[in-house]
């Protein structure tokens, strides 16, 4: 079966925790939206993921999946663009995950910085569980059974998409040869002369134990210096060096969202843990109400006392969503003491409402009409299943289980 080049599919997930956030909102579903037109987009809500750390309380995970379900197509994440999907019914994610455990090291697992410091944090749960261990492999299998090319994240989750690009690497590695390959190579190098050989011998190991680049360069300089060799030995040698043998499943890269730049009420990162966040379903009057009653510059008690912006988290809410001419209106006003917090507060205000206001009117629509909501997302859960049951065709050939 041929193998369709995937390298512009991107594939990113999110647990479905509710009801999201304007964090989430300008930290992670803006850039889903920009991409859903560049790319070939695959947006999964990863249920089972969230049972890795719930599963002592799962029942509120329902709930959740048609929360952030419905403000994923609120925000504006378009069906007709991405294939947005539900992780639990694409079963294919199961079996690349059982599939790949096979080969990966439980160090590889034990390493990833999630798992201790996780573990470390949250401490009214047992997280030492099988299924947490396997949190990034299973991450993998999500991507990997796309063949997704990249994958937006944000910092934190680097070192995932890393070690998926390992066991990719070693999928490929343990069963991407083909028959003989390796004889036909060990071959060739005989054929470069007793100095050539152990030269590029050694320059290999370096390079696959240690993942020395310029003992690569080094190594292909050589092989392509030899005269004597056929020009499919060449290639053959080159392959070699890498480790050799056919991409199957192809290493995903990272793509770094940027950090955003919104803040919650109280100036730390908007976040549900901290209890500073409003709502993409959020009602104006709250908006309203939660930025009226923000802490301001503790300095500015009275009204005549002079406030410095950097010491307020208003601003920040200014930097995302004032103009410029607001903005220096609110720098002047507020170190003279000539505007009032509460008429500084207005515009971001106005702003967040104002934003909202699409937002709100789409969700409720979705409100209004589960069954549309359930069937957007059957069709998304078909189109992944189909994309994913390729690969396990491709995936269960190569491991020699073709058979059935
Ligand atoms: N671990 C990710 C997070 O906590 C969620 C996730 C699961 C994911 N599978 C994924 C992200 C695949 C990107 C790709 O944010
Ligand atoms: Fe903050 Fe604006 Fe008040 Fe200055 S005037 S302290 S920036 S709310």
């Amino acid at each position: 079966m041929s193998v369709i080049n995937t390298d512009r599919r991107v594939l990113s997930g999110m647990r479905p925790t509710g009801k999201l956030h304007l964090g989430h909102y300008h930290g992670v579903l803006k850039n889903w939206i920009k991409l859903q037109h560049e790319c070939e987009c695959f947006f999964a809500i990863v249920d089972w993921h969230a049972l890795t750390t719930h599963y002592d309380d799962p029942h509120m995970i329902e709930q959740n999946v048609w929360d952030m379900l419905v403000d994923w197509l609120a925000a504006g994440i378009n069906p007709g663009s991405a294939t947005i999907f539900l992780q639990s019914r694409v079963p294919e994610h199961a079996e690349l995950h059982l599939l790949l455990s096979m080969i990966t090291p439980l160090s590889w697992l034990e390493r990833v910085p999630t798992y201790k410091e996780q573990q470390d944090k949250i401490k009214d749960k047992d997280l030492a569980t099988y299924g947490f261990l396997g949190y990034p492999l299973l991450q993998a299998a999500d991507i990997l059974v796309y063949r997704a090319g990249a994958v937006p994240v944000g910092a934190d989750q680097v070192p995932h998409v890393e070690m998926c690009r390992e066991i990719a690497r070693r999928f490929n590695h343990i069963y991407g040869r083909d028959l003989g390959f390796e004889e036909q190579a060990e071959a060739a190098i005989k054929k470069m002369g007793k100095k050539a050989s152990k030269a590029y011998t050694q320059l290999k190991t370096l390079f696959q134990e240690q993942g020395d680049l310029e003992a690569f360069e080094r190594a292909c300089a050589l092989v392509n210096d030899q005269q004597s060799i056929s020009i499919s030995d060449r290639e053959r040698l080159i392959g070699y060096i890498e480790g050799g043998g056919k991409v199957i499943l192809p290493e995903p890269k990272a793509l770094l969202t940027p950090e955003s730049k919104m803040p919650g009420l109280d100036g730390q990162k908007m976040s549900k843990s901290y209890g500073n966040t409003i709502a993409l379903r959020e009602e104006p009057d709250l908006v309203d109400q939660k930025v009226r009653t923000m802490q301001t510059d503790p300095a500015r008690v009275r009204l005549s006392d002079p406030g410095d912006p950097d010491k307020c988290p208003v601003w920040q809410l200014h930097e995302v969503y004032s103009d410029q001419s607001t903005k220096d209106w609110v720098q002047e006003g507020c170190r003279s003491a000539g505007i009032g917090c509460i008429e500084c507060k207005k515009p971001v205000i106005d702003a967040i409402i104002t934003e909202l206001e699409p937002i709100r009117a789409r969700a409720k629509e979705y409100e209004d009409n589960p069954d549309m909501v359930r069937g957007i997302l059957a069709e998304g859960c078909e189109a992944a299943r189909d994309e994913a049951k390729q690969t396990l065709e491709v995936v269960r050939d190569a491991m020699g289980l073709g058979y059935r």
